[in-house]
């Protein structure tokens, strides 16, 4: 039997057991889900094991554990390690579900579940092509080692150290992660650049307890005020961001990336449409993807302050709370950004409250050129598979880890995502597409020949 043959043979057994991983609910976030994410990692490895991988294993880390599984059979052929991430975000508002998050579920040619694509269908179809080159063949063409983390969406904060102290077992020549999206539909698309995060909580306290709000307003600094207007300084009238040197190592975009972006096809009302807003907005000078692909950002992700429940409560709140994030692109530096950011909300902050500011997490960002022997085989896997050739794009999300890959094993990253846009990632009714998870497991079996 040949490889394609066993995958087309295979489908509905495959999407079953990925719905096994699916069940799982690995949110690494909460720590009510620990044993959850274990299981994850436990099944992860038992897959590995039954589909041949030689050396399995379970790693545990401070957090949660990362899944080992290699075959280096092909002495002489490139070793191929495998990245990808067996975790999940929460899956809250779960009253938006049409589904519940955890119970997969196919609607319309949709797997809709929490992880399907972001990151559990992704990293399963990369073992789908390697099970079917050694059922079919009883070897691959390539070495592969995978490594799956259960921490990505937590910001990776064990995974650096793991690679460093694992860098020999890790040895390859090149690292290939699913974790992004294909521009659209049908078209298999090549990611060569992620943007970097800084993730900070700003705190704003002001008297020692909730006051009423007449008795007590006018005389006392209110810190939900106070970190409003912080907030607002943070942007001037063209979209920028006011934090001193945030735009100093911002490396600008060359006209042929412009031109580059410029000929995919990109519709801006396409994407107003996606996010359902009523105008889409951001720094002047530059299109939509120009915007999420090449420009940093600054944007609240959440705030917290008095009272918020029904009807009205006059109350002179005494703390406010904000959770900003910040995408960075290439050179910015994420613990240098951090520093700046706290240097200037702090001397944003008015008299009668006190600012405390805290990073979360962070991550740099990543740029590749285009080019080199396993990125050509991708193109050529990607044409075979869907029948059109691929593009080249960048992403405006971060998998903090990338470039902590190239810098520790000296090996260049190719981001093949199978994702598409409206997928939901992170959101009620994420979904996966059945037919890229199947086309998938197609393109990355016969990379593998490529590579041979
Ligand atoms: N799969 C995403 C990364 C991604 C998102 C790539 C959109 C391309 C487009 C990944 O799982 C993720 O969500 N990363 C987090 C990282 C953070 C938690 C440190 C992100 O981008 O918010
Ligand atoms: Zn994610």
């Amino acid at each position: 039997m040949s490889v394609n043959d066993y995958l087309q043979q295979n489908r509905e057994q495959s999407v079953a057991e990925l719905n096994e991983l699916l069940r799982i609910p690995s949110i690494s976030a909460k720590s009510e889900h620990r044993a959850d994410t274990a299981a994850a990692a436990e099944w992860l490895a038992g897959r590995m094991r039954a589909i041949g991988l030689t050396t399995v294993e379970v790693v545990p880390t401070a957090g949660h554990p990362v899944v080992l599984g290699e075959w280096r059979g092909a002495p002489g052929a490139p070793t191929l390690l495998i990245y990808g991430h067996y975790d999940v975000q929460p899956p809250e508002p779960l009253d938006e579900w049409l589904s519940p998050p955890f119970e997969p579920t196919v609607r319309d040619g949709k797997l809709f579940a929490r992880g399907s694509v972001d990151d559990k269908g992704q990293v399963y179809l990369h073992m789908k092509a390697v099970e079917a080159h050694l059922a079919a063949n009883g070897s691959l063409p390539v070495n592969v080692v995978f490594c799956v983390e259960g921490e990505e969406e937590i910001g990776s904060p064990n995974l650096a150290e793991f690679l460093s102290a694992n860098a020999g077992r890790l040895r390859c020549d090149a690292v290939m992660i699913s974790d992004t999206t294909m521009f659209a539909p049908g078209l298999p698309s090549i990611t060569i650049g992620l943007r970097g995060l800084a993730y900070m909580e700003v705190r704003v306290q002001g008297p020692s307890v909730d006051l009423h709000s007449g008795a007590y307003g006018g005389a006392v600094v209110n810190p939900a005020n106070a970190l409003a207007k912080i907030i607002a300084q943070l942007h001037d009238e063209q979209g920028r961001v006011t934090i001193p040197g945030f735009y100093d190592r911002v490396m600008e975009i060359e006209d042929a990336e412009r031109r580059m972006i410029a000929g995919l096809p990109f519709k801006e009302e396409g994407l107003r449409e996606e996010v359902g807003a009523p105008k889409l907005g951001g720094e002047a000078g530059y299109g939509p993807l120009e915007r999420i692909w090449v420009r940093p950002t600054l944007d609240v992700n959440g705030l917290l302050s008095g009272y918020t429940g029904e009807g009205a409560k006059t109350v002179l709140p005494c703390r406010a709370m904000a959770k900003i994030s910040m995408r960075l692109v290439p050179d910015q530096d994420h613990q240098e950004v951090e520093r700046m950011f706290t240097d200037h909300v702090k001397s944003l902050a008015p008299e009668g409250v006190t600012v405390e500011v805290e990073a979360l997490h962070g991550g740099q960002p990543w740029y590749a050129a285009p080019s080199g022997p396993v990125f050509e085989a991708a193109r050529r896997a990607l044409a075979k598979a869907y029948g059109r050739e691929p593009v080249t794009i960048r992403e405006g999300g971060s998998i903090p880890i990338v470039k902590a890959f190239e810098d520790t094993l000296h090996a260049p990253v190719v981001l093949i995502g199978f994702g598409l846009p409206g997928e939901n990632a992170h959101a009620p009714n994420e979904w996966m597409s059945v037919d890229n998870f199947h086309r998938g497991a197609e393109a990355i079996a016969a990379l593998y020949d490529e590579l041979r």
